[in-house]
């Protein structure tokens, strides 16, 4: 698979680390050539974490998504055993690289520098802060989303946090900002948003045993409790376990990834935006700022996912952020 080009995978879910096979499946695609990072809530058992101490080249991604009490808001009573952990891990495996990964809402879009704190404290390689996305099955976290104005100041308090703690950050922000945004040594993506053109997502049936393939985790391709009908048009295609060649074939298909691929349905907005001509920004959020018109799905499909995806939020439009007076112009970021 390393040879065929493939550079990393991310084993996340849910939580990676709780699946029984964890260890050999992370073994598995190392032994294939490729670079496996874990995405995990850091709640780990011994067990796991002893394991974890004597991996070689781990990438470990974790989830901390604020000072103590705002974590704890949105993860009950698991902050201390995190911070533990990956003290424990830091120490027995100097050589596994960590990365504090932040869900940006509005309980924690001030606390960047306590984020960089924590982050240097535990000898973290960098900080990625990540704008909380609507989601079909949970619509109402709408409410928890910054401003575009909110989320400016989060950039500009990650470089002052860059400059004054040394810990490095991205996020999913580009043009004005990318040559500050930290670039991976290893993994390096050309874009903010990797879905449909740089990576995809594999969601494993083992009633079936065939992989699901989709473009984006916060679409409603991820959620299985979705109806099918409108998780299909988020949906590239399937392979079975023994044809792992079809996975190429499907990635190779470009009608199988219209909505990430093609920047002309992007809205009318973006279509006159000099960031898109460019190339400067892909368009922000490929689900929420989209032309659902260019999809072929029933007519209350369309209608559900408008109300729940393109209504929901504010899409963090580069100008929009960037106000008009850097850019020439008077877009107020909405279709
Ligand atoms: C789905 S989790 C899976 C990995 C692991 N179990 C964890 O809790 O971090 C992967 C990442 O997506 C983030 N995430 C979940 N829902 C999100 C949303 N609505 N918007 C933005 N990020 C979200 C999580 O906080 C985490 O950083
Ligand atoms: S209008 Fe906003 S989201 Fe669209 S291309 Fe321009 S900067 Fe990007």
């Amino acid at each position: 698979m390393g040879e065929h080009g493939l550079m990393e995978v991310r084993l996340t879910g849910g939580e990676p680390t709780e699946h029984p096979d964890f260890f050999s499946i992370m073994h598995a695609f190392r032994d294939e050539g490729v670079y496996v990072s874990v995405a995990t809530n850091g709640m780990w058992n011994r067990r796991t974490l002893a394991g974890l101490c004597r991996e070689p080249s781990l990438w470990v991604i974790c989830s901390i998504d604020g000072g103590r009490e705002v974590h704890n808001r949105f993860r009950p009573g698991t902050f201390d055993k995190i911070i533990t952990n990956l003290r424990c891990l830091r120490e027995h495996n100097p050589s596994a690289r960590i990365r504090v990964t932040t869900v940006l809402t509005r309980h924690n879009n001030k606390q960047m520098f306590e984020l960089g704190k924590i982050a240097l404290s535990l000898g973290a390689e960098s900080i990625t802060v990540i704008p909380l996305r609507p989601q079909v099955r949970n619509p109402e976290v709408v409410n928890d989303m910054v401003t575009a104005a909110e989320f400016r100041q989060v950039i500009e308090d990650l470089i002052a946090v860059k400059d004054r703690l040394g810990i490095p950050f991205t996020t999913t922000m580009e043009t004005h900002y990318k040559s500050i945004i930290y670039r991976d040594p290893i993994v390096r993506k050309h874009s903010s948003c990797a879905a449909g053109r740089e990576a995809l997502n594999l969601d494993y049936n083992a009633a079936t045993q065939k992989f699901q393939v989709y473009a984006c985790s916060y679409s409603p391709a991820s959620d299985l409790t979705a109806s099918s009908t409108v998780r299909a048009p988020f949906l590239a295609g399937e392979f079975a376990l023994d044809n792992l060649s079809a996975l190429a074939a499907i990635w190779q298909d470009e009608s199988a990834w219209t909505l990430y691929r093609d920047l002309s349905i992007r809205s009318r907005t973006c279509q006159d935006c000099t960031f898109l001509k460019h190339h400067q920004c892909t368009g922000s959020c490929p689900i929420q700022n989209i032309d659902y018109s260019a999809i072929n799905a029933d007519r209350d499909v369309l209608a559900q996912l408008r109300e729940q995806i393109v209504r929901t939020g504010e899409w963090y439009c580069y100008q929009h952020i960037l106000g008009s007076d850097e850019t020439g112009g008077t877009s107020d970021g909405r279709s």
